[in-house]
């Protein structure tokens, strides 16, 4: 039997055959495309040559790639676990033609791969054409029909509808009708009974589709309509998990050994056995899929979070930690115990997560744990909420619950869907998203962006000279307007820039374009698809004229030292802390850097200084930039160049050197170390288990920021008459200081007796009532105080009446023993006449209460209104 690595390495062999380059498979996390989150096809990372965007290096490629379907058009989430063959992540085997071969290469080839080299049972398969969409104005596929009828019967090959049979990658993007291959795994007795005809597209777990033969055509743009490509491109895709079911006679995705180890570590560390009881077995499914999704999400940079891609993995990682806590008793965290059983299985094909298993691991475990805090909580919570739902006999449970376990408890909306379905009860989603909503309002951060067609002005390719240039000449390509929140702008594409895209970190460039007197400024440069898009609020009046295209050097400059600077804190980091230190993401702009990476523990003010002391170092030995272009990647790796793991890398790379320090880089840098002039780190934290951020600055931006360090020392200096010993000086007036406090303290308790027997020794009798005055000048507190004494020591028929000062503001007092109150008398009630002698106000209890004011002067008044009221 074929093991699924050797099944991976056939399709790479025979299409390689077949005179394709196989290339290496992109990130699963995307950057740098608004419209997709995660690569959810193998075409993703080819998306610019198929729309021209792009040149075609090598008109037939293929390859292996990590996929990812769990938002947008793509999303297989609800079902993974219930059935035996849909995941999250998958690898997607494929083979592109751009503009070479179509639909007779792209059907024989399939054919010969699947029947000859792999063997699968031609009575089996079963194909698919497009039958055509009046509503597209497209006809039946006749073409593809006619080439698979060399191969199969006419009633093998079935018409399929736009939804099955043609293919889009998004809601814009490239599209066009496919032809899929299914394959009926049932046994030949059930075969015999029930045609694999009727059951193809119909979710029958065991007659599935296996590969997809795309034949791209169209660009589907934003109002709908259909465009047609500059040349035809051949894409497939076949489900790699599925093809090993087929090939090594499973009716399981999981029966394979693409996940038979994963499995049994499940079953090992939950002690329960697969393939016993359905309920465990869908949860065992669930961890095994979500184990794989979850490691190479943060093996590609992308850690759960809250928000986006990160809220999408947070999800995904809450969905199967409630699985195992709800079927398989795991109420601690487990699930980054299977790190090494993945390992086992993939860490082949691929190393990174091998090279990041202690990063997997500590993230993970911090995730689990975080969520199992809140989880029992929610779902009692939760529970109590469905039993009342069933008395009252209804099956709808209200969306502002299912908001609050969201917002507080910490249940994506997803798993609460999930947990009512398996009690036949569904959420008010309406009402969620009526309180999610408020809730974004409130947060003002609903940053939906709405972006026109583009307006196509002249032909051709973007080229970039921003590495040797600050200004040229340029003439706009096309351009587009985008509205986001209540803001519009234009994204502008020209036909050359030296206008840096934000990438890797660096952000984008500003500046302007200038025609004659005429600046439109260029606010920001962003990269989409690898196309640089200048953003501007307005365009020029000429739109057609040749304008020359220059950068704010300033700006530029200030940048290119903190990205210079990042490459050397990255080497101190590695030198000072040690070589596990990986980059984990970065931020480089004129006034800041910031540079994430993986390290355990808080860096001691020690190391911290020795990192800087590193750089400084560097920077003083005035290194000058060391940049090489197109060097083959494999030349790069010899030199000893670091790379990111996640990030999407050509064949050949740019190499930026300064001594030591080599790192691929796609940035723009400084001639030489000793521009940057200076550096220091202004924060270190955690962002996240096991990743610590430093922020620092450098060069003009940090001589600002040493010279406000030193003003603040020099006012601090002059608080203290320019002593010369600061240090001491300090330390000493600390000490002072606390000794004059206790010694305060001290006196004011002695002074506080004094002043109660003098009071108690004053006491006047009124009608029989003891009445105890206060007067003189007394912090507040004191006055309470001695009142409540005094209260203690007369508990009965006493009145307790402070007129008191504390600097110069007057305050009443006013305390009645119990039985005084009993008998109707109200302190709050006639402090709050008396304070109008000192123009002030208050009140309290019936039997205590206070009240401040302004006048002084009207403390005897006051005191006589009280005892005159007694
Ligand atoms: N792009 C096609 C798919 O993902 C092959 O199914």
């Amino acid at each position: 039997m074929m093991t699924s690595k050797e099944i991976r390495n056939s399709f790479k062999a025979f299409f390689e055959s077949k005179g394709h380059k196989i290339v290496p498979s992109a990130p699963m996390v995307i950057k740098g495309d608004p419209t997709l989150m995660f690569t959810n096809a193998g075409m993703n990372q080819f998306k610019d040559i198929i729309l021209g965007n792009a040149p075609i290096k090598y008109p037939r490629v293929a390859d292996s790639q990590k996929c990812l379907r769990v938002s947008g058009k793509h999303n297989d989430l609800e079902e993974v676990g219930y059935d035996t063959y849909h995941h999250t992540m998958f690898e997607m085997l494929g083979n592109w033609s751009f503009g070479d071969y179509f639909k007779k290469e792209a059907i024989d080839w399939a054919w010969e791969y699947l029947t000859e080299v792999l063997k699968l049972d031609k009575n089996r398969l079963y194909v698919t054409v497009f039958e055509g969409s009046k509503e597209e104005g497209l006809d039946r596929d006749d073409e593809a029909a006619s080439i698979w009828m060399k191969y199969l019967l006419e009633d093998r090959i079935i018409n399929g509808n736009k939804k099955d049979n043609f293919w889009e990658m998004g809601d814009t993007g490239p599209c066009g009708p496919c032809s899929e291959i299914h394959i009926d795994l049932r046994s030949d007795e059930e075969r015999a009974n029930v045609s694999g005809r009727s059951l193809v597209n119909h979710d029958h777990p065991q007659v599935i589709e296996i590969w997809n033969l795309v034949f791209m055509q169209f660009n589907r743009k934003a109002d709908k309509s259909l465009e047609e490509l500059p040349a035809k491109v051949i894409d497939t895709g076949m489900g790699f998990e599925r093809l090993c079911m087929a090939v090594q006679g499973k009716t399981s995705n999981y029966d394979t050994d693409v996940f038979q180890t994963i499995i049994k570590a499940i079953g090992d560390i939950t002690n329960s056995q697969y393939g016993k009881d359905s309920k465990k077995d869908i949860a065992m499914r669930v961890i095994a899929d979500h184990i794989r999704t979850i490691a190479f999400s943060i093996t590609d940079g992308q850690l759960p979070s809250n928000a986006k891609a990160g809220y999408v993995i947070r999800r995904i990682l809450r969905r199967a930690v409630r699985y195992g806590y709800t079927f398989l008793g795991q109420h601690h965290a487990f699930m980054y115990k299977l790190i090494p059983a993945l390992i086992d299985t993939m860490g082949d094909a691929y190393p990174e997560l091998i090279q990041q298993q202690t990063l997997i691991e500590k993230v993970i475990k911090e995730e689990e744990e975080s969520f199992l805090r809140t989880l029992e909580t929610g779902i009692k919570l939760l529970d109590k909420q469905i039993e009342e739902a069933k008395a009252n006999n209804t099956t709808v449970l209200s969306g502002t619950v299912a908001f609050t376990l969201y917002d507080t408890y910490g249940f994506p909306l997803d798993l609460t869907e999930l947990i009512l379905r398996e009690n036949s009860m569904t959420v008010d989603t309406k009402e969620f998203d009526a309180e999610m909503q408020k809730q974004k309002d409130r947060a003002r951060n609903a940053a939906a962006i709405e972006t026109g067609d583009w307006v196509m002005l002249k032909e051709g390719e973007q080229l970039f000279v921003g590495y040797d240039m600050t200004e040229c000449e340029a003439e706009i390509l096309r351009y587009r307007k985008v509205k986001q929140k209540n803001n519009e702008y234009y994204q502008i594409v020209l036909s050359q820039t030296p206008f840096y895209a934000e990438m890797g970190g660096q952000v984008g460039d500003s500046g302007w374009l200038i025609n004659g007197d005429e600046k439109t400024e260029i606010i920001d440069t962003k990269r989409e698809n690898n196309l640089g898009v200048h953003l501007a609020n307005k365009l020029p009046s000429d739109l057609t004229a040749t304008f020359t295209a220059r950068i704010n050097e300033k700006n530029r400059t200030a940048t290119e030292c903190n990205h210079t600077a990042t490459h050397l804190l990255h080497e101190a980091l590695r030198e000072v802390l040690g070589t596990h230190v990986e980059q984990k993401g970065s931020y480089v702009s004129p006034a800041v850097l910031r540079f994430d990476f993986s390290h355990y523990q808080k860096l001691t003010d020690e190391e911290i200084r020795k990192v800087e002391k590193f750089v400084t170092g560097q920077i003083r030995q005035n290194i000058t930039l060391d940049e090489c272009r197109q060097v083959p990647i494999a030349e790069a790796q010899a030199m000893g160049a670091m790379a990111l793991f996640g990030e999407k890398y050509g064949e050949e790379v740019r190499v930026i050197r300064f001594g030591n320090s080599i790192e691929l880089c796609g940035g723009t840098h400084i001639s030489s170390t000793g521009r940057i002039g200076t550096f220091r780190i202004i924060n270190e934290s955690s962002i996240a288990a096991g990743i610590r951020r430093i922020e620092a600055i450098s060069g003009e931006v940090c001589e600002e920021y040493i010279y406000a360090q030193q003003d603040i020392l020099s006012d601090v200096r002059a608080f203290f008459n320019n002593a010369p010993n600061l240090k001491q000086t300090i330390q000493k007036f600390f000490e002072e200081n606390a000794e004059l406090k206790k010694q305060a303290e001290e006196y004011i308790k002695e002074k506080t007796v004094q002043v109660k027997e003098l009071i108690i020794k004053s006491k006047q009798s009124i009608h029989g009532i003891d009445v105890f005055v206060m007067t003189g000048s007394f912090p507040a507190e004191i006055a309470k105080d001695i009142a409540f004494q005094i209260k203690g020591q007369f508990p009965a028929k006493s009145v307790f009446i402070g007129t008191t000062s504390a600097h110069g503001k007057p305050m009443l007092t006013l305390m009645f023993s119990d039985d005084l109150v009993k008998n109707g008398m109200n302190a709050s009630q006639i402090v709050r006449d008396a304070a109008k002698h000192i123009q002030g106000g208050g009140g309290g209890q019936p039997h205590f209460a206070t009240a401040g004011g302004k006048n002084i002067d009207g403390l005897q008044s006051a005191l006589d209104e009280i005892i005159s009221k007694i």
